[in-house]
């Protein structure tokens, strides 16, 4: 495990274990990259992701927390909350087996009390990287109320190509489709395939979802989740962001592990949630 200056100079912790390879940056606690061991990336990066504090990371895996897209009370808040655009602390490195287990801390600060979300809270996250990678949030409430929170693990996915992936698991769960205004939509009998923008939030779902590019097999297994949003942008939205290569949005897809909107968490004072992802990767059959 070594910690030392990533692109941008964001302090970056880089983990070479006996099962499998990972970066994590500190900056939103953002796993930039992660391959079992011999095998290949699994986790896509945007060649035009910015690397600097108060921007988001386009790829990898964004920690969307306390809420999900644009903030409902305040239009000038961070999309997707404060925790992916805020440096989280490494508070552990471990050898667990072939696993390595590395620990961020965040917790409220003046700057999160300033913004549309003023509670204090604890958050965990435990990334254990090996053949495969695992993730654990939980979350506490440490103010004296009841406190309303959304959160994702925004998933980005490496994928041969677009126009050949499925992904499965999401058979028959109804969903908000946000392309087409949030519209609540009947589920469907066969895999999401994708033939234009897509943006869809699945509820009621603790599904694991598995993402097929004819060439391998990536299963998502989530406890503590009652949401899975998909998401590809297609050729407008992809080009219309700045921090979106051209052409890239072919070799990506992003599945989500999530609790929003419907699903969002109510914590008493003290309370604790845990939301878990697990990442598997076999050859497609
Ligand atoms: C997805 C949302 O999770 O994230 C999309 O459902 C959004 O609506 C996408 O466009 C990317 O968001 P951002 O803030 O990282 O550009």
């Amino acid at each position: 495990v070594h910690l030392a200056p990533g692109v941008g100079g964001l302090p970056i912790v880089r983990v070479t274990g006996r099962a499998g390879s990972a970066e994590v940056y500190l900056h939103g606690a953002h796993v930039a990259s992660w391959a079992p061991a011999g095998g290949a990336p699994v986790l896509w990066m945007s060649a035009g992701s910015r690397f600097t504090p108060g921007t988001a990371i386009r790829g990898g895996i964004p920690i969307c927390f306390p809420w999900f897209g644009p903030n409902a009370a305040d239009a000038t808040a961070p999309a997707h909350g404060f925790a992916r655009v805020t440096e989280w602390q490494l508070s552990g490195a471990a050898e667990v087996g072939d696993d390595v287990v590395l620990t961020f801390h965040l917790t409220d600060s003046p700057a999160t009390r300033a913004s549309a979300w003023p509670h204090p809270f604890e958050a965990r996250y435990t990334v254990t990287v090996g053949a495969t990678l695992r993730l654990e949030l939980t979350v506490t409430n440490r103010d004296t109320v009841a406190v309303t929170v959304e959160e994702a693990l925004h998933s980005y996915f490496a994928i041969d190509d677009i126009h050949r992936t499925t992904v499965a698991g999401l058979e028959g769960v109804p969903f908000l489709d946000k392309v087409a205004g949030a519209t609540p939509t009947p589920g469907s009998p066969e895999p999401v395939s994708f033939t234009a923008e897509t943006d869809r939030v699945y509820s009621g779902t603790t599904a694991t979802t598995t993402i097929d590019d004819g060439a391998r097999r990536i299963a998502v297994t989530k406890t503590g989740s009652d949401s899975t949003v998909v998401w590809n942008p297609w050729i407008d939205k992809a080009a219309a962001m700045a921090d979106f290569g051209s052409q890239e949005w072919t070799g990506m897809v992003c599945v989500e592990t999530c609790n929003v909107g419907a699903d969002a968490i109510t914590l008493d004072p003290g309370a604790s949630h845990t939301m878990t992802a697990e990442f598997t990767v076999t050859p497609a059959a």
